[in-house]
């Protein structure tokens, strides 16, 4: 990635600036003035530009090529050459920084948008829908016209339709108690840890999850999940009647998610979550998402539509924790699943859960990069982030509260950890605790509004 950011760099600054360079067999070589390496809005246009003239001659010379008997090696070359000047983007592309950025795509999104819009406001009309359906024909015309003129601020219309969509989120129905019962309380303190344990298996068991079951009327029930096959799989849940089993590993079930972890409905990763007596977690090996829920012994799975696996958009910040690409988190009313997308440009994106059917019922986009933050967790709706300030203390430093659409990245929650790594972290509703699977050891915290 860094030798194409600085390819990229490169080209952009030649447009911009005419740095000196040192042609070598197959780079070129320049001393640039690091001020140069912020990446704006106007630079990014002007390298979309380019692409589209390399495209362009690309498809000329398709063109010729059918109509012209040329010697096929002096063809090969001259598409060479323009290829090359094609793969110095493939790094926007593979990120899906220019992919996502068609007008197409951008259409289609303002067309489900706009579906969206319709429905709810055909079943409840108001002045938000009313609102809402009159700059989404504002954004259509946009639209056209950037065909038309051939000319566009892609990154505004991004933005735009981000915020649209975000808006169009809230209007559709959520419970009645939803909004009522705890939005816009932000979190303000997070307590010393109050539980610190090593799992109960063993300290080599550096990835997994645990904490307690997340339904306001479930009872009292704690669970550990270690991850086991390189920290990646998983099939097994503990489980414990009390917080003193739980500490005195005494008393505990062994409950069976999938017959090995090499099963395809084994445990993939450590988002996993426990509701309603019902383990949610990432399917193996697939952007999928699975329920098992331990009464019945049902499993349950749903697509997780776009959703980077396999690594492509862990939670990184400091260094980056393999099998963190999905990431399951439950509130008083819903299961919570966060990701990221090319689609959104590796930002992190919010769905809503029903658990029962495990059907997606609302999806909200923001302009947080998955790969900048150590973990995520849910309360009432509200989307916390941490991030890493030292191997003994993390720090929350932002929220998105999915009922506003608003980002707050002003926080200064800090908290203290006995080790570097993050590889779950969870909000429990009914005790109000933030449980941490931090390396090997157990934490669990108070938290303050
Ligand atoms: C780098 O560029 C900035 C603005 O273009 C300029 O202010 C600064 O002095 C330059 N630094 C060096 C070391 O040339
Ligand atoms: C691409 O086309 C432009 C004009 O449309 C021309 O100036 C440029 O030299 C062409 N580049 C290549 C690599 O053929
Ligand atoms: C391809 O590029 C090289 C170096 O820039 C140049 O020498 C060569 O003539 C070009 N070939 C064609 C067919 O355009
Ligand atoms: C909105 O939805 C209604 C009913 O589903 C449909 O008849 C109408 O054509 C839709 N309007 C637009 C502009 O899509
Ligand atoms: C909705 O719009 C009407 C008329 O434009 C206005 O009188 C009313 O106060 C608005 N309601 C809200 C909740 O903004
Ligand atoms: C799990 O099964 C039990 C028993 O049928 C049911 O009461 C509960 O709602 C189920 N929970 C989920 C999340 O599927
Ligand atoms: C869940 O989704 C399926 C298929 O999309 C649909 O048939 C079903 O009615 C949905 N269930 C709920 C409870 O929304």
């Amino acid at each position: 990635m860094f030798v194409y950011l600085l390819l990229l760099t490169v080209i952009v600054t030649v447009e911009a600036q005419r740095v000196q360079g040192q042609q070598t067999s197959d780079s070129c070589l320049c001393k640039i003035n690091s001020s140069i390496w912020t990446f704006p809005v106007f630079r990014f246009e002007e390298v979309t530009r380019q692409v589209q003239i390399c495209e362009d001659n690309l498809s000329e010379f398709e063109e010729k090529m059918r109509n012209t008997n040329a010697e096929l090696p002096i063809m090969e070359a001259t598409l060479q050459n323009i290829s090359a000047c094609l793969k110095a983007f493939g790094y926007l592309h593979t990120n899906g920084l220019y992919s996502a950025l068609h007008l197409r795509q951008l259409n289609q999104e303002l067309e489900e948008i706009h579906q969206t819009v319709n429905e709810t406001h055909m079943q409840n009309p108001n002045n938000e829908t009313h609102n809402l359906l009159t700059e989404l024909n504002k954004a259509k015309n946009d639209v056209q016209k950037m065909y038309r003129d051939d000319f566009f601020n892609l990154e505004t219309m991004k933005k735009r339709l981000r915020d649209l969509n975000n808006r169009a989120q809230n209007c559709k129905t959520m419970p009645n108690d939803f909004r009522s019962t705890c939005h816009q309380r932000t979190m303000t303190r997070i307590s010393p840890p109050v539980v610190t344990k090593l799992n109960s298996i063993s300290d080599s068991y550096i990835s997994g999850a645990w904490g307690r079951d997340a339904l306001l009327s479930s009872i009292e029930r704690y669970w550990e999940h270690c991850l086991v096959s390189d920290h990646k799989h998983g099939n097994t849940i503990r489980m414990y009647n009390s917080l003193e089993d739980f500490m005195a590993n005494n008393y505990y079930t062994e409950e069976e998610i999938a017959s090995s972890y090499s099963d395809e409905n084994a445990v993939q990763g450590s988002g996993t979550i426990l509701y309603d007596n019902t383990v949610f977690y990432q399917c193996y090996d697939t952007a999928e998402i699975c329920s098992f829920n331990i009464t019945t012994q049902e499993t349950k799975r749903v697509q997780l539509v776009g959703a980077g696996i396999d690594n492509k958009f862990p939670f990184c910040y400091y260094s980056c924790r393999d099998w963190t690409d999905i990431d399951l988190e439950a509130d008083q009313n819903a299961v919570w699943v966060i990701y990221a997308t090319e689609e959104n440009r590796g930002n992190i994106v919010v769905s809503r859960l029903d658990p029962l059917s495990l059907n997606i019922t609302h999806t909200w986009k923001t302009h947080l990069f998955k790969r900048s933050v150590t973990s995520t967790f849910m309360v009432c709706g509200v989307l916390y982030a941490t991030r890493f300030v030292n191997t003994y203390q993390e720090e929350v430093f932002y929220a998105f509260d999915t009922a506003t659409g608003q980002e707050i990245n002003t926080l200064s929650l800090p908290f203290e950890k006995v080790s570097a790594g993050i590889a779950n972290l969870n909000y429990n509703p009914v005790d109000g605790k933030l449980y941490l699977y931090n390396d090997a050891y157990l934490l669990a915290y108070d938290t303050f509004f």
